[in-house]
């Protein structure tokens, strides 16, 4: 058993020794004891970009789920490699869509609609989905671009496939102004729309996903937070549901909260609808603002949590003594499709 000052010790020592060698990113889910040691944070976007660019380190020691580091993987191109201290850092909502699910829907979808459809994946996929999608001609997107792809896609063909996440899906198109009513859900255990509309009026196809933590912010929970102060002001991640995103003052990824609640005079009041430890970080930041979880209860993201302070400190000594453990690499096959997909994104936006 070593105390946690012990374990810094050995983080901080294992950094001085592999200096530019190694990158750690860290997402602004992670807990505090991981992001004090990221040498970048940033949403998923940021994190991508930016450790592609990274060409000096040979280690990324990716602090967040797998799906952010199969990223990293496909997006690095020096031979970097790159290392989840955890692998059991998944994310329940890429697990909600699998390949032989979209494939199957892909089958049934075309019957329907012929070729007047186009795949889009949220990051938050497996890469085998990002890989199904770049073969089809479609894109990724983020939560901070969604809305520049979905506009984009839109203007390709007459409709698309949203996966796996139908909030953000729901909520980035109805902002683009396409109607509830030319919405449907796909389920995928049922193999069908889930609509008594006709077909053809349908111009988005959500993926029946969510993310488990950011459905527990409900409209009971804004109204409340009103209700307790008319003054306070909402701010939610867009993977919340769309009663919530419409009732909110606004909505964006991680960063848009950091940065919206960063730029705004002291003294306002915030209720935050996103993952604790950022909600948490963001509190302690700002003591000039007076800020709340949107829900009382604080909501973990139980997968990013896997990553603590003595899984980083493993995945180092693993690395210093020569046997990097939790390598997450992607298969070139599937790589060169995710790439598509992948790069189809960074160049729009
Ligand atoms: P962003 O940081 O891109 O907003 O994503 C949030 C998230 O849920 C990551 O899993
Ligand atoms: Fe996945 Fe939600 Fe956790 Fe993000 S917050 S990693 S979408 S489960």
């Amino acid at each position: 058993h070593i105390s946690t000052a012990e374990m810094e010790q050995r983080v901080a020592a294992l950094k001085e020794k592999f200096g530019k060698r190694l990158l750690i990113p860290g997402h602004h889910y992670q807990k505090d004891e991981v992001i004090q040691f990221a040498d970048i944070t940033g949403d998923s976007l940021q994190l991508a970009q930016q450790s592609a660019l990274n060409t000096e380190a040979e280690y990324i020691v990716f602090c967040g789920v797998h799906f952010m580091a199969e990223t990293a993987d496909m997006l690095t191109s020096k031979g970097q490699t790159v290392i989840l201290p955890d692998m059991r850092a998944g994310c329940s909502m890429a697990d909600m869509a699998n390949i032989m699910q979209t494939e199957r829907a892909w089958q049934e979808l075309q019957t329907l609609f012929g070729d007047t459809i186009l795949p889009l994946t949220y990051v938050n996929s497996t890469a085998e989905i990002k890989a199904f999608v770049g073969r089809n001609g479609g894109a990724t997107v983020t939560s901070s671009n969604a809305s520049k792809i979905v506009d984009w896609a839109l203007k390709q063909k007459q409709r698309i496939l949203f996966l796996p996440d139908q909030h953000l899906g729901r909520n980035t198109a109805y902002d683009l102004g396409v109607p509830l009513e030319q919405m449907a859900v796909w389920d995928p255990h049922e193999n069908r729309l889930l609509t008594d509309q006709e077909p053809e009026t349908i111009k988005v196809i959500l993926w029946k996903g969510h993310c488990s933590v950011h459905e527990k912010f409900t409209v009971e929970n804004v109204l409340r937070q009103r209700d307790l102060d008319p003054e306070v002001r909402i701010i939610v991640h867009p993977e919340c549901a769309h009663e919530v995103v419409q009732l909110a003052d606004c909505a964006g990824s991680t960063k848009f909260i950091i940065e919206t609640i960063r730029n705004v005079a002291p003294g306002t009041k915030w209720a935050v609808g996103t993952e604790m430890n950022l909600v948490q970080r963001i509190i302690r930041e700002h003591p000039e603002q007076h800020i709340v979880s949107l829900n009382p209860d604080m909501c973990p993201c139980l997968t990013m949590n896997r990553i603590d302070l003595p899984h980083l400190l493993w995945s180092l000594e693993s690395i210093d003594q020569g046997e990097p453990a939790g390598i997450v690499k992607v298969s070139a096959h599937i790589q060169r499709e995710a790439v598509m997909a992948l790069d189809k994104m960074l160049h729009i936006v």
